[in-house]
């Protein structure tokens, strides 16, 4: 198999696809699993931006630093040059479901249908809250990140 290339996406790429990206880059990093990562937006209001400056600190507290991230928007092309596109929440999901042309080569599923017992569920989006949230988003990305990258470890 071609080297595994994974793209996190949620909708404004200033907080949860940044997290996912950074999470799972430590956790492939940690069980030695070779693989591309980056992470996009369906939406392209916040395309060129760093990272919301919560998503800063709690990545910076566990140790990942996103600053130098900027956001962009998904586009069909991601669909050939990524092995795996993954959305954070549904309405992603459908998002992406709609753009993927007919003849795409990635795979597109939820984040946290790859961890055991939270299938179906979606990332909240943190945007709206307090940093709280963002703890929350954190954890919740370390799921889905850990089992896709068993996952993907399974399949190569
Ligand atoms: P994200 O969060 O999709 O996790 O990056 C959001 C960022 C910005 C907006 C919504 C969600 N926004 O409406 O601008």
């Amino acid at each position: 198999m071609s080297k595994p290339a994974v793209l996190f996406v949620c909708l404004g790429n200033i907080c949860r696809s940044p997290l996912a990206e950074a999470a799972f880059r430590a956790e492939a990093e940690r069980i030695g699993l070779a693989v591309d990562i980056d992470s996009a937006g369906t939406g392209d209001w916040h395309a060129g931006e760093p990272p919301d400056r919560r998503a800063q600190a709690v990545a910076r507290r566990h140790g990942a630093d996103i600053s130098g991230l900027r956001a962009r928007q998904v586009t069909r092309r991601d669909f050939y040059q990524f092995t795996h596109v993954v959305a954070l929440d549904s309405e992603n999901l459908a998002a992406l479901a709609a753009l993927r042309p007919k003849d795409a080569t990635a795979s597109l599923s939820l984040l946290l249908d790859h961890a055991p017992g939270r299938e179906g569920e979606a990332v909240a989006d943190p945007y709206y809250g307090d940093q709280s949230g963002f703890e929350t988003t954190w954890r919740d990305v370390e799921a889905g990140a850990a089992g896709l990258a068993r996952r993907i470890a399974a399949e190569a």
